[in-house]
């Protein structure tokens, strides 16, 4: 089981009915940053959306074009496939929570920059600590190598509970790898009947 180096409990749990402010004062908070040059490309910062009460928690990697536009996550051809998935798996958008590693979008689609991520993770982190949910997802392995800090393969990474900061997570395929590669879609069913079992 892989563990954070820094791993540490939350130790201060905010109410449910006091989580949808906290977060959406958080997203006030940070809607206008500029630590890293992203900000000067983005169209908008695309923080996360669906519930703050969510047990599950998606991370991607960052937005795409689609998403820079309507600053929203996974609305594009990725989103499209990952909602077909959601609710082949009998899971509601709006009642789980949608993140991704970067808030803004590299320019080409380019993967994150570890600088980038550097300036970046504080906010995905202290979103998770608002949320708290039952289970994490990590949607690829540039989403699961930024929170668990290894530099695992995924055939090593999936079918495993690994924690993060005591949250159970586990890692799946990015739905973009299975526009790509059908043949990972019976991986990716599995990958969540795992996660589900979690609940
Ligand atoms: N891919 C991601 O990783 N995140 C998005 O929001 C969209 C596509």
């Amino acid at each position: 089981m892989s563990k954070a180096p820094d791993e540490k409990d939350i130790s201060i749990k905010i109410h449910p009915i006091d989580k949808e402010k906290v977060l959406s004062d958080y997203y006030l908070s940070i809607k206008d940053c500029k630590k890293c040059p992203l900000h000067r490309t983005r169209t908008n910062l695309v923080f996360g959306a669906g519930s703050a009460n969510a047990d599950i928690m998606f991370i991607g990697e960052a937005p795409g074009a689609e998403e820079d536009k309507q600053g929203i996550p996974f609305v594009g051809r990725a989103g499209k496939l990952l909602d077909s998935i959601l609710s082949a798996a009998k899971l509601r958008r709006e009642d789980v929570y949608i993140a991704n590693v970067l808030k803004c979008r590299p320019p080409q689609n380019r993967d994150p920059l570890p600088s980038e991520e550097q300036q970046c993770l504080p906010y995905l982190h202290r979103q998770i600590e608002i949320i708290q949910p039952k289970v994490i997802c990590c949607l690829g392995r540039i989403a699961a190598h930024a929170l668990l800090r290894i530099k695992d393969k995924m055939s090593d990474m999936r079918g495993i509970v690994h924690k993060f900061h005591g949250i159970p997570m586990v890692v799946t395929y990015h739905p973009a790898a299975l526009l790509r590669n059908e043949r990972l879609k019976r991986p990716l069913w599995e990958d969540f009947q795992f996660m589900l079992e979690l609940l």
